[in-house]
């Protein structure tokens, strides 16, 4: 059996443990001993935005980072850890009522890539959703949709 290594670390707000497998990846350690099921694996590989989340307030593809890389200064937040946040909920609403959302497997990954392109920008042009969504990958909905949806949450949040 594999030596387990020991990792502290920040999951949403919380300092955390974990013993992790050197090869288990962050996107398994959230699922598996967190039981933070948002994060979905699609590719597995870095090509779909399923698993994202933030680390370090940035966007990263969670299936291509070691958990036992992670120190105790970094900081993860899943979708989870945003759900009384306004921006990640006029996100949410708005992905709903624009019809955004078919089989939903992408939509936690869409939702944190938006949800930093909103911190960063708050009214981003077409252009601009477009490129910030550019690594997640859907297969239901099109886009135009989702790219619709970030546009409305952009007004929500300008317009409180
Ligand atoms: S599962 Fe991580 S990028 Fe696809
Ligand atoms: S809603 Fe099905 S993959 Fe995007």
């Amino acid at each position: 059996m594999e030596n387990l290594v020991k990792v502290t670390f920040s999951l949403n707000g919380r300092q955390v443990e974990a013993e992790v497998l050197p090869t288990m990846t962050v996107l398994e350690m959230i699922r598996r001993n967190f039981r933070l099921t948002a994060a979905k694996e699609g590719c597995g590989k870095g090509e779909c935005g399923a698993c994202t989340v933030l680390l370090n307030g940035e966007p990263v593809n969670s299936c291509l980072k070691l958990a036992a890389s992670l120190t105790v200064s970094d900081q993860i937040v899943t979708v989870e850890g945003l759900e009384k946040d306004a921006t990640m909920q006029a996100i949410q609403h708005a992905f709903v009522s624009e019809g955004a959302v078919q089989c939903g497997f992408c939509i936690p990954g869409m939702t944190m890539t938006s949800y930093k392109l909103l911190q960063s920008n708050p009214d981003p042009d077409e252009h601009q959703i477009k490129q910030a969504l550019s690594g997640n990958i859907c297969r239901c909905t099109g886009y135009r949709k989702i790219e619709a949806a970030v546009k409305k949450a952009s007004e929500t949040r300008r317009n409180k």
